[in-house]
């Protein structure tokens, strides 16, 4: 396991569990090649695989075009004539676009170095090796360090870039992608998790076919449209078997992830910030740092691949003290009053919760400033004291007392130009001066590229949190960027804004975990749109998606859950008929849904019926008795009502396989028939289970081969959780 460098092969071997990654250094050019990636191998002598055109070595070839245009790449560069998509693309100050990058020296060692400003996987000596690889190009004067880290328990690999103008004169980076997977098109289909509001993350899987296709945003933030993931899956892979190839952005602004297949069976899939809108300068001895990129090999499948995903960000990834606690069940007021509070409204709720034993109220947007509805006042974060007398301070004291704690939503990134942040610094907002700005929702970005508009932003956000005992933050984010301008940035220098934002996004967050070190902060940003590793970097949860209805929920948890582990997802029981669909379901089924996430309720707990209060206790008993098996545990999914159109299944066993649950839900029923069966997956086959429904014993084995008989359920939308529990001599 670990990294070598095979100096008679000229081989840099990358070693996890169950897969290698061989990088070459081919001959006198020292151009550094993809040999190989996939399952073990013991070999270094993979050089072969990067002739892919020619078996003529460099010193007859090197100088022809058709030889770049073909050399599987480590870090393609645009100029040279290689005409894929390349991860470097420069501009000198006299217009010189070429770059290529050769190969220097390298280091290896233990541990992961962290990338400043940036969100990334963190691991010590004893979790992963590190390899760099210096290259330069000499006419540019300019030094790129290939970053590599090889997980030693785990079938993960990151990667990233530094770049430095190492050179006299200044230069523009017009690209600086993060990873490239130059290698051979073994029949693959093409995997993305496309969607729009109420409809995040929908697990997308089509034949690749020649040409360019992949995913991206331009929109400043990863998007409800796209997530920055992709997977190539062979077209024969199901969830335990077939190859899969992912790749996943740790970054939360424009991304490009782009898949080229060439009719020569060739394929190339880069990784990185989106090269469109985007533009660095670098002045002589300055230096820019990549986002980091994951890469998930597994030959198990696509079950496999997300396993590898939960552990590498479980405790790779989420950081903090809420890491490993189990996160508090939860009502959000959002649903149940929208803007229309006072304390004793919420008082009333709380009250009503903590007689059934949940353990936080969140109050959301509209305790600020003279927020009435979504036309005024972000920016002013001030409390509105006609709607909360005594301020936060008595809320949070009277809600402690009830023996539950408070969370507070708040907006920090955004302005309404209703607001007198607005009116005192309109310079504050991202807009160009002789254009009326685009609004969204009524309101605008803060520049959050300045130094000045975060520390105000800051300031006012340190008060409100310092006033009263708050334990838990939704940083909620409610719009796209457009008219992208800063005041503080050159002409020259505006290709930087967006990143420039995102860092800002980041800074922020990480002084807000400094000095609030106990905090939960749960990110948000209009349902679902900055569900990234990015994010997770900073709040060990995000909001999912606005949409909450049931049917739809299993849609978007599904495609969510194939990459991020469900201790991040954030999922509540909604009012009914559903606010965002107008659907019914049974409250049971809502809160079984709800279950396997980051637990809550996101209604108006005191219009329930006494029946539905009285099903709340038995649910936060679930949540705590089976909440840390879904959080911490391995996930199979079993079924798939988007596949099926009938029902939903997935499980989670303990890492010891000595506890299973199933959450199972019948969407639609069906005639009476043969009941169907479910195959459990990843039970000890030689240990024996309960069924704790019927009691009955079997072999794990017979559990899983045999499977699991379906209750029949009449009616639509029923759901039921299934135990299955080893029955020790
Ligand atoms: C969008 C979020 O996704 C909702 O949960 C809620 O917090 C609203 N914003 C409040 O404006």
């Amino acid at each position: 396991m670990g990294i070598s460098f095979n100096a008679q092969e000229r081989v840099f071997r990358l070693e996890t569990p169950g897969s290698a990654y061989l990088i070459a250094l081919i001959d006198e050019a020292g151009f550094l090649a993809h040999a190989y990636y996939g399952r073990s191998i013991p070999d270094d002598n993979m050089q072969y695989l990067t002739r892919s055109l020619s078996d003529q070595p460099f010193r007859e070839m090197g100088r022809q075009l058709d030889y770049l245009n073909n050399l599987p790449m480590e870090y393609p560069c645009r100029g040279t004539g290689d005409f894929r998509e390349a991860c470097l693309a420069v501009e000198t100050d006299e217009g010189y676009r070429t770059a290529n990058l050769t190969y220097v020296s390298h280091k290896i060692y233990g541990g992961k170095p962290p990338l400043e400003g940036l969100p990334a996987t963190c691991g010590g000596a004893e979790d992963c090796e590190t390899l760099e690889l210096l290259c330069e190009d000499k006419a540019l004067g300019l030094h790129v360090t290939l970053l590599y880290t090889a997980f030693t328990r785990l079938d993960a690999i990151t990667r990233s870039a530094r770049i430095e103008n190492a050179g006299t004169s200044g230069l523009s980076l017009t690209a600086a992608l993060s990873a490239c997977l130059d290698m051979e098109d073994q029949g693959f289909d093409l995997i993305t998790l496309h969607g729009g509001w109420g409809c995040e993350r929908m697990l997308c899987r089509e034949a690749l076919r020649w040409g360019e296709q992949g995913v991206r945003s331009t929109r400043g933030i990863s998007s409800h449209q796209e997530n920055p993931f992709i997977a190539l899956a062979q077209h024969t892979a199901t969830q335990d078997q077939g190859q899969v190839y992912a790749m996943n952005f740790v970054y939360s602004g424009n991304f490009l992830a782009q898949v080229e297949s060439s009719h020569e069976g060739q394929l190339r899939a880069v990784m990185g910030i989106a090269p469109e809108e985007f533009r660095w300068y670098l002045s002589p001895g300055g230096a820019f740092q990549t986002p980091e990129a994951v890469l998930v090999y597994s030959h198990e499948g696509l079950g496999a691949m997300t396993r590898t995903f939960h552990d590498l960000y479980r405790k790779h990834l989420v950081r903090g003290p809420w890491r490993d606690r189990p996160r508090p069940s939860l009502v959000n007021n959002w649903e149940a009053t929208y803007f229309d509070f006072d304390t004793e409204k919420l008082l009333d709720i709380a009250r009503t919760a903590a007689k059934s034993g949940v353990e936080m109220l969140v109050l959301d947007d509209g305790w600020f400033g003279g927020r009435k509805d979504d036309h005024s006042s972000l920016g002013d974060w001030v409390v509105n004291e006609e709607k909360l007398p005594g301020s936060l301070k008595r809320l949070a004291d009277e809600v402690n007392a009830l023996g539950m704690k408070l969370g507070l939503w708040m907006e920090p990134e955004m302005v309404s130009p209703d607001s007198d942040l607005y009116r005192a610094h309109p310079d504050y907002a991202l807009q160009i001066p002789s254009r009326d700005p685009i609004l969204s929702r009524w309101q605008l970005v803060l520049d959050f590229s300045r130094k000045e508009v975060r520390d105000c932003v800051y300031d006012q956000l340190h008060k409100v949190l310092s006033s009263a005992n708050i334990e838990y933050v939704k940083w909620d984010m409610n719009r796209e960027l457009s008219d992208v301008w800063s005041s503080a940035l050159p002409a020259g220098r505006q290709g930087e804004l967006r990143h420039r934002y995102v860092l800002g996004v980041y800074e922020l967050q990480e002084r807000l975990l400094r000095d609030f070190p106990g905090l939960l902060l749960e990110n948000c940003a209009s349902g679902g749109s900055r569900f990234d590793p990015g994010m997770l970097y900073y709040s060990p949860q995000i909001w999912t998606s606005d949409n909450m209805d049931v049917v739809e929920r299993l849609r978007i948890q599904e495609g969510t859950a194939m990459v991020y582990p469900l201790s991040t997802i954030s999922a509540h029981v909604p009012a009914c008929p559903s606010h965002t669909n107008g659907r019914t379901t049974p409250f049971e089924t809502r809160g079984q849904v709800a279950l396997p996430g980051c637990f809550g309720y996101e209604l108006d707990l005191t219009k329930l019926t006494e029946e539905e209060l009285s099903m709340i206790p038995g649910q936060l008993e679930d949540y705590k008795k089976y909440g840390p098996v879904f959080h911490d545990g391995d996930y199979y999914r079993l079924a798939s009502y988007r596949e099926n159109g009938e029902y939903d299944a997935f499980m989670s066993v303990t890492k010891d396989k000595g506890l299973a649950v199933v959450n199972y839900v019948q969407v639609l029923s069906r005639v009476p028939r043969k009941p169907p069966v479910l195959h459990l997956r990843g039970l000890d086959e030689g240990r024996r289970y309960r069924f704790t429904e019927t009691g009955e014993e079997r072999s794990g084995a017979a559990w899983m081969y045999g499977g699991l008989l379906l209750p029949r359920m009449m009616g639509d939308f029923h759901g039921k959780l299934f135990v299955l529990e080893e029955v020790r001599p």
